[in-house]
């Protein structure tokens, strides 16, 4: 289950790297929605990671982090076509893309500690 929804974070990021590209290129106003929608599984499937690593006991502090991001991504990303419009929308739309891409990285850490944790030893002790 951990290990499928952080496959999900992966697939849905890329895709919204992609969709949001031709968006920005202004190829597809209509594409928004759907990026939208994929938006909600990326976070739907980032919060399952957090939660599945909070159960299992692992990475705990950072699969918080983790879910609280998750929030962070929705927020900003329901509302930012209507913050900072005009000429420094861009500073906007350069933080929704970090954040995504943090996002997509924390999801990689916490999942990765899932793993090694499933497939048994000290997680702790070892290097990330
Ligand atoms: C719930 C999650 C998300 C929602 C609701 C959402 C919503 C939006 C909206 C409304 C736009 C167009 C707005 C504008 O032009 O100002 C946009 C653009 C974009 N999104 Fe998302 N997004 C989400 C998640 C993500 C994620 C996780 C990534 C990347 C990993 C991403 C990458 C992009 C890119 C590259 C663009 C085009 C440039 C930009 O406007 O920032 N989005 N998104």
């Amino acid at each position: 289950m951990g290990r499928t929804a952080a496959t999900i974070v992966r697939i849905t990021g890329v895709l919204l790297l992609v969709m949001g590209l031709f968006v920005w290129m202004g190829g597809g106003p209509m594409l928004v929605p759907v990026h939208m929608v994929v938006g909600v599984a990326f976070v739907i499937a980032m919060w399952v990671v957090g939660f599945r690593a909070i159960s299992a006991r692992v990475a705990s502090p950072l699969a918080v982090l983790l879910i609280a991001w998750g929030a962070i991504v929705v927020a900003l990303g329901m509302t930012q076509a209507q913050i900072l419009q005009g000429p420094n929308h861009a500073a906007i739309q350069g933080l929704h893309v970090l954040v995504g891409l943090i996002g997509m990285g924390l999801s990689e850490m916490v999942a990765k500690r899932l793993r090694v944790a499933h497939e048994g030893g000290a997680l702790d002790a070892r290097p990330a």
